[in-house]
């Protein structure tokens, strides 16, 4: 049996088209790209052959990803400052571990493919990650704190970017996903603040300033030919350079609300004199 099956649109869905924003059930038909008003794709043979390679790569780097910052904070255990940290740490490590858990399931939906990608994610080191954001330790708390500031905020835009994916199991992961990196972000912040309040400014400012560099590169390129094809076949919302616009944007406000002297280059969201209005 092919990937691609004969479907029509689906005439039994009660909810109306629309979008599945964060925290809601995903509708039953696809919302965007060229696949819009047929049935979401309940398995991985559903998947059209063009979007199949791209999701079962997008499933991998993310499992990888999420198994490999484990790596990163697993030292923090029991070096987190107080109790109370090591307990977070704990936590974000068990949130982590359970992302991955879930994308290993849905690459599972993959046959042989899928089972190998899963060996390659287990088998996945800080030292064998091509993400650079993934290969650099967390030598210092105030990096620590900056990762989840700004890496697992990646993570919560990627998390935005899938949530209306036409490949249903997918879609419905995004929510819970979210909410958990969303609580890795505020952590990022909380401990942050603590350290801007507690008169560490230089080397919260360093910290953010090196990372956010690696942040904005694991958007990818401004152009990339798969994150069109993913954006015209309905499983993101917005290609590479909208994405990273957004995450920008946020990092902005969030840099504002730290009170910390970062310059934040948003520079692309402002059109060009003469373009459209
Ligand atoms: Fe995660
Ligand atoms: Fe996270």
């Amino acid at each position: 049996m092919g990937r691609t099956s004969e479907r029509g649109p689906a005439s039994t869905d009660a909810r109306p088209p629309g979008e599945a924003g964060p925290g809601t059930t995903a509708p039953r038909t696809v919302s965007r790209g060229r696949y819009a008003g047929m049935r979401r794709f309940e398995t991985a043979l559903d998947v059209p052959d063009e979007l199949a390679p791209i999701l079962l790569r997008m499933l991998s780097v993310q499992a990888s990803c999420e198994l490999v910052s484990v790596q990163q904070f697993r030292g923090w255990l029991n070096l987190a400052p107080t109790i109370e940290d090591r307990w977070t740490m704990a936590r974000i490590i068990a949130d982590e571990t359970r992302h991955g858990l879930e994308l290993c399931r849905l690459l599972g939906d993959f046959g042989e493919e899928g089972a190998r990608a899963v060996d390659d994610v287990l088998a996945a080191t800080t030292d064998t990650i091509p993400a650079p954001a993934f290969r650099i330790s967390l030598d210092r708390w105030v990096d620590v704190a900056v990762f989840l500031y700004l890496i697992d905020r990646v993570g919560l835009a990627q998390n935005d970017n899938l949530s209306d994916a036409c490949y249903a199991p997918l879609a419905r992961a995004m929510p819970q996903m979210r909410r958990e990196e969303q609580l890795h972000v505020g952590v990022g912040t909380r401990l942050l603040t603590q350290m801007v309040r507690a008169g560490q400014v230089d080397d919260v400012v360093e910290a953010i300033e090196r990372w956010l560099p690696i942040a904005v590169g694991m958007f990818g390129p401004e152009t990339s030919a798969s994150a069109t094809l993913a954006v015209d076949g309905g499983l993101k919302r917005w290609d590479n350079g909208d994405a990273r616009d957004r995450y920008l944007t946020a990092v902005a406000g969030a840099v504002e609300d730290l009170g910390v002297p970062v310059r934040v280059p948003t520079a692309r969201l402002t059109p060009p004199p003469g373009g459209p209005t």
